[in-house]
């Protein structure tokens, strides 16, 4: 099977921190026989300084064809002013939409050499390794009805958390397949205690793992209790599978488990194509950083390890993912640091081409 990948590094420090890892992406061709059928083109504010909009429809039609999307961040101050429907936000939107990727995929991994910014005390976080699943496109942020009315005298805001069971059931597949590639453990959670969508959501989680994923070993928990595990013993999680709302919370929580923003990368997943694959997009949490841009100082680790969940979700590549991990993983254990990962006392930072330069030593080594 040939592997494809749409490359679209967008604003600000996107086309800084891609340009390390399409060098990482030529080092797994070179030395691993690991071949891309690379393609780059253009989203957000430098789509639209070519072509008038965030996202050409062409761009739209390559990303709905090829095995995953690699995106780098969109927007910056020189859009700010833009009318809403360009906005470069937009085209990473319309990417999210148009492929329906309603599985958003948020790692909370914690290195050793950066467990000490962690929130939370050093044993607590060193060497954590979690995926949250948060399904993406539907409950109480889309529910109707929505709005505010007119009652008894008095304004009312109206929010409906609504789930059908085909999109519980498909968000659970995603996990339950994930869970195959990591720890095989899953933890749903929702608030069956006084939600009727809880209720439905825990009942077709079990049912989707009894007939599919029986191999695969299942809990439920309480959304708010989940809340309380998450910082106070993380490490009892593999895969957390939950809903929209808890879902954006308790991603939240676990990124602060990590440190910094420019270690954090994230995936959304859709339905699997006809190879099996499913529609995917990979990109850091941060955005396009312009009070750093263009200075070589952003970290581009959130985006090689964005990368690296496409090797492990959307090309079957396990064992190369776990190498660039562990890659950057020395990397950092030997104290190459950009600026956003030194204390305060510091020394001098790595610049971003010197962080991308220490981790192709480092799996030249591997
Ligand atoms: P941001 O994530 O771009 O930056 C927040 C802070 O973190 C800044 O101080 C920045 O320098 C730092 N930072 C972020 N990534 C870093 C990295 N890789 N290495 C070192 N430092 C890093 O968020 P902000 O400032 O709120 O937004 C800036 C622009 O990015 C806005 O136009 C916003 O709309 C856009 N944005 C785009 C996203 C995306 O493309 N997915 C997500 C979030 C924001
Ligand atoms: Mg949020």
């Amino acid at each position: 099977m040939t592997n494809t990948l749409l490359i679209l590094p967008g604003d600000g420090i996107g086309p800084e921190v891609m340009a390390e890892v399409t060098r990482i992406i030529d080092w797994f061709g070179d030395k691993r026989g690991l071949a891309f059928d690379v393609t780059e083109d253009l989203v957000g504010g430098a789509a639209y300084d070519v072509h008038g909009v965030p996202l050409s429809d062409a761009t739209m039609a390559k990303a709905q064809e090829v095995d995953a999307v690699l995106l780098g961040a969109v927007g910056g101050p020189k859009y700010d002013d833009l009318d809403f429907s360009v906005k470069p936000e937009r085209g990473l939107l319309r990417l999210r939409k148009e492929m329906d990727l309603y599985a958003n995929l948020r790692p909370a991994q914690c290195f050793d050499a950066l467990a000490d910014f962690s929130s939370l005390k050093r044993d607590v976080v060193s060497g954590l390794d979690i995926m949250i699943v948060r399904e993406l496109t539907s409950g109480i942020y889309f529910g109707e009805p929505r709005g505010i009315i007119e009652e008894g005298g008095q304004r009312v805001g109206i929010n409906t958390q609504r789930y059908t069971e085909a999109e519980i059931d498909r968000v659970a597949r995603s996990a339950f397949e994930l869970a195959r590639k990591r720890g095989n453990k899953v933890c749903s959670m929702e608030k069956a205690n006084v939600m009727e969508s809880g209720i439905l959501w825990r009942e077709v989680v079990q049912r989707v793992h009894d007939a599919d994923y029986p191999d695969v070993e299942l809990s439920h928990m309480y959304a708010d209790a989940g809340g309380m595990q998450l910082c106070r013993w993380p490490k009892q999680f593999d895969v957390i599978v939950t809903d929209n709302l808890f879902g954006d919370l308790l991603s939240d929580v676990a990124a602060m488990l990590t440190g910094s923003l420019g270690m954090l990368p994230s995936a959304s997943l859709g339905a699997p194509m006809e190879n099996g694959r499913p529609k995917a997009l990979y990109e850091p949490v941060h955005g396009s950083a312009p009070d750093i841009a263009g200075q070589g100082k952003a970290n581009p680790c959130a985006c090689v390890l964005s990368f690296a969940m496409a090797l492990r979700y959307s090309f079957d590549q396990g064992e190369e993912a776990t190498r660039l991990e562990q890659a950057v993983e020395k990397v950092l254990a030997d104290g190459v640091r950009t600026a956003d990962l030194m204390q305060a006392e510091g020394g001098t930072p790595a610049t971003t081409a010197q962080m991308g330069d220490a981790i192709l030593a480092a799996l030249d080594a591997s």
